[in-house]
């Protein structure tokens, strides 16, 4: 697949999203994206055990030859920090951890992050480039479909905070991104499920003659089965998706208009997880906040296309994704106040009118 190449105007800085077809390639091309620069590597727990990149590539095991250090933090070993897994640590522990490390390797201001792993690790290690030593660049390498096509490109970085998810953090745009498929092949189906409903945001928010995400997923939907042919039809719609991010990116870097599109769902959404106490998985919240999106459309009567509905039911039936749950919409629009989408009291809302076309709306709560 082709590079992906973003700019952004605030800075006048480009980035490539690079598609490395196996491991031995995306050992080669970080290798020399690193060049002579100092370094630290930044994964958790799950992705280091389970992933054959750590086993198979010259250039990782190489950095992870020498033993766990005894002084308590886990996992340790030069150029390597590995942290636990999970939305639990996203916090200002995982944060200073990150940072400790880097003073101890001595890292400076010329030296550079290296995130490997899902939304989670990403995010966290793009905060703590954004603020160590002010600020030192960092490159992504997604392991989940979720982190592919979203949280890795974009340059939103954070961590979440007691009060609600995402809320502490930062705009610091990573100076490459290596999305290697390969990390897919181990990746447990409820993970590929959470990157399908990104995916499926991304086809309902930009659709063109050119790029006709949402008719290529719906494609895709008749054929689901969670196995490698199916993820081969699925490889050359994760770059179609990254287009449709990086060309919304592009306008709206800071998210002061067309960014919050991609919102789309996620306001429903973050409160469906929240009431589920985080037992529904993400993607399948966002699928279950955009099917409410759909409804709220309807009833502020914005939306153009009534077939909308039927076609993502459809298609999120044959991708095996539910979206059954029993919260009231009084106990949605409770668990909403604390958004961040939310300004002077009100909540954003961005509602469907039909494929490639949605709008925002303010719900007064
Ligand atoms: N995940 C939404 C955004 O990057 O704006």
């Amino acid at each position: 697949m082709h590079d992906i190449n973003l700019h952004i105007k605030r800075q006048d800085i480009d980035y490539s999203i690079k598609f490395p077809q196996d491991f031995e390639t995306l050992a080669t091309q970080l290798a020399a994206q690193i060049n002579d620069r100092n370094f630290l590597i930044i994964t958790d727990e799950n992705i280091f055990n389970k992933s054959s990149l750590f086993q198979k590539s010259g250039f990782f095991k190489n950095n992870n030859q020498v033993p766990l250090d005894k002084g308590g933090m886990r996992g340790i070993s030069r150029n390597l920090l590995i942290l636990p897994p999970g939305e639990k640590y996203k916090n200002w522990s995982s944060i200073e951890k990150i940072l400790d490390k880097a003073f101890s390797q001595n890292l400076d201001r010329s030296s550079l992050l290296i995130a490997i792993g899902g939304g989670v690790v990403g995010d966290m290690v793009g905060f703590a480039s954004h603020i160590f030593m002010r600020g030192i660049p960092f490159i992504q390498i997604p392991t989940t479909l979720l982190a592919m096509v979203d949280s890795s490109v974009g340059g939103k970085t954070g961590i979440d905070s007691p009060f609600g998810k995402n809320l502490i953090g930062a705009f610091h745009q990573p100076e490459a991104v290596f999305c290697c498929t390969k990390f897919l092949e181990s990746l447990p189906e409820v993970e590929i499920k959470n990157g399908l409903c990104e995916m499926i945001k991304h086809g309902m928010i930009h659709h063109t003659p050119e790029n006709p995400h949402f008719e290529e997923l719906e494609k895709l939907s008749e054929k689901y089965a969670p196995n490698s042919h199916f993820l081969e039809g699925l490889v050359p719609l994760i770059s179609q998706s990254i287009a449709i991010k990086k060309h919304i990116v592009q306008q709206d870097e800071q998210e002061s208009g067309t960014r919050e599109n991609l919102n789309l769902g996620h306001t429903f959404g973050h409160a469906i997880e929240l009431l589920s106490e985080f037992k529904i998985p993400h993607g399948q919240a966002v699928a279950m906040g955009i099917l409410k999106s759909i409804e709220y459309a309807k009833k502020y009567g914005v939306l153009e296309d009534e077939s909308l509905e039927k076609r993502l039911q459809k298609m999120l039936k044959n991708f095996g994704i539910s979206t059954e749950h029993n919260f009231s919409d009084a106990e949605i629009i409770e668990a909403m106040q604390h958004d961040k989408k939310k300004k002077r009291g009100q909540i954003r809302l961005i509602l469907p009118q039909r494929i490639g076309q949605v709008c925002p709306h303010r719900l007064n709560i």
